[in-house]
């Protein structure tokens, strides 16, 4: 007995020990206090580390690739770390000069090929754009219920257990009728309407879930409406803003489904590639939140037949709203984009006139068009 007494008094003050220690620590914690947790819903602190946050050859999973965003995106990646390193897939073929590189048959709603994908191509960074847009979302709410939150669930799932680093883009439709229209913040009311925006609002949420709970390596931009020349525009409500190119070349007039004075928040699809690639290699520790806002411009049907009409001074335009002119009275007119300024260095390189020359330029070369058919002003 006399024996233990001492053992029982080492313990004892072992004990003690480390309950000073823990009250230290404890104490040390409600001194420096987390970040506003009123912002709670996007805004995160920052897990100690990330064992993935190699920016040095990463392996790339695409989903979604064959899109209208994935061709420019897999085309940048390609371009930045080599044409293997990124696995390029989607449910159908890719679209005629897509850039050269893997291409694999992939569903995301099947957890099991996308972990015998990740595992085969030793990936580090999922990029999961397979998505049903906004227009097409509403022709099919179900289809766009089941794809868009099954696809993120099995994404998220898959970087939990493999590590990866996530980046999945939500839109200006996260946002509703009851969000402040005009320079909109990152964090405000979130009432979307159609089921795309819900859909969105629950992948910007679940990504924030799966960081705050697992370390989860998620990243997300809020995209405006992504204008390229590149891949057909695949079924969003500011799909007009490409169409409008289009049509002002073959056949100098256009009919648009939204009212002129409609204003939507707008980007080029270099734009588009430049943020994302900005988000994705972001040092960690400069990021304040998971979702962020960005945008190029903001412009109506009108203002975007008169920067066509510099070039182009015959076009005509004429308006037939549809049932996605309610679509776009729901989102915002114009977005704030301070914080990806601030976090990540984020600037637009296009406005309206540079989107315009841009497209038209392109758009003149893939319709072979004779030069006589309109010159560019030199820049
Ligand atoms: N394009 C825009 O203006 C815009 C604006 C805001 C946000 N976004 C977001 O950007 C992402 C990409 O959009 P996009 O414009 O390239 O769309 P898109 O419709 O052009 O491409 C989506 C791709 O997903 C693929 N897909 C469909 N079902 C699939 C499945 N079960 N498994 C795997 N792939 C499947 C389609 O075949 C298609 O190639 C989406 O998340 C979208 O919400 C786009």
């Amino acid at each position: 007995m006399q024996r233990q007494l001492p053992k029982k008094n080492s313990r004892t003050t072992k004990l003690q020990k480390t309950a000073k220690i823990a009250k230290k620590i404890t104490l040390k914690t409600k001194k420096t206090p987390l970040k506003s947790t009123k912002r709670s819903l996007i805004t995160t602190p920052h897990p100690p580390e990330y064992t993935n946050a190699v920016n040095d050859n990463p392996r790339i999973l695409i989903t979604g690739a064959g899109g209208q965003v994935g061709f420019e995106i897999a085309k940048e990646f390609r371009k930045l770390y080599g044409k293997n390193s990124v696995i390029a897939t989607d449910v159908r073929q890719p679209p005629a000069g897509y850039p050269e590189g893997p291409f694999r048959y992939l569903d995301v709603m099947d957890l099991n090929e996308i972990n015998k994908l990740v595992v085969d191509n030793n990936i580090t960074w999922v990029c999961h754009l397979a998505s049903i847009l906004s227009a097409a979302g509403e022709k099919n709410p179900a289809l766009a219920l089941k794809l868009n939150t099954r696809g993120i669930e099995n994404v998220l799932e898959s970087a939990r257990v493999h590590n990866l680093r996530v980046f999945a883009p939500s839109t200006i439709a996260a946002f509703g009728p009851s969000t402040p229209p005009d320079n909109t913040p990152d964090s405000t009311i979130m009432q979307p309407t159609t089921m795309y925006g819900v859909t969105k609002v629950y992948l910007e949420l679940l990504g924030d879930y799966y960081k705050n709970k697992y370390n989860v390596d998620f990243r997300s931009i809020r995209y405006p409406g992504v204008i390229s020349s590149a891949a057909p525009p695949g079924g969003g409500t500011t799909d007009w803003l490409v169409d409008i190119y289009h049509q002002a070349l073959t056949k100098g007039s256009y009919t648009c489904f939204l009212k002129e004075d409609s204003a939507l928040p707008m980007m080029h699809g270099d734009d588009c590639v430049k943020a994302t690639i900005g988000l994705v290699t972001a040092d960690v520790s400069k990021l304040t939140q998971t979702t962020y806002n960005v945008t190029g411009l903001s412009v109506t049907p009108r203002q975007a037949a008169a920067s066509i009409r510099k070039y182009i001074p015959h076009f005509q335009i004429s308006y037939e709203p549809d049932f996605r002119q309610a679509i776009a009275d729901s989102w915002p007119n114009s977005l704030d984009d301070s914080m990806a300024r601030r976090d990540w260095n984020w600037e637009p390189s296009f406005d309206l006139d540079g989107l315009t020359r841009d497209m038209l330029g392109a758009l003149k070369v893939q319709y072979n068009l004779p030069d006589d058919k309109f010159k560019l002003p030199p820049m």
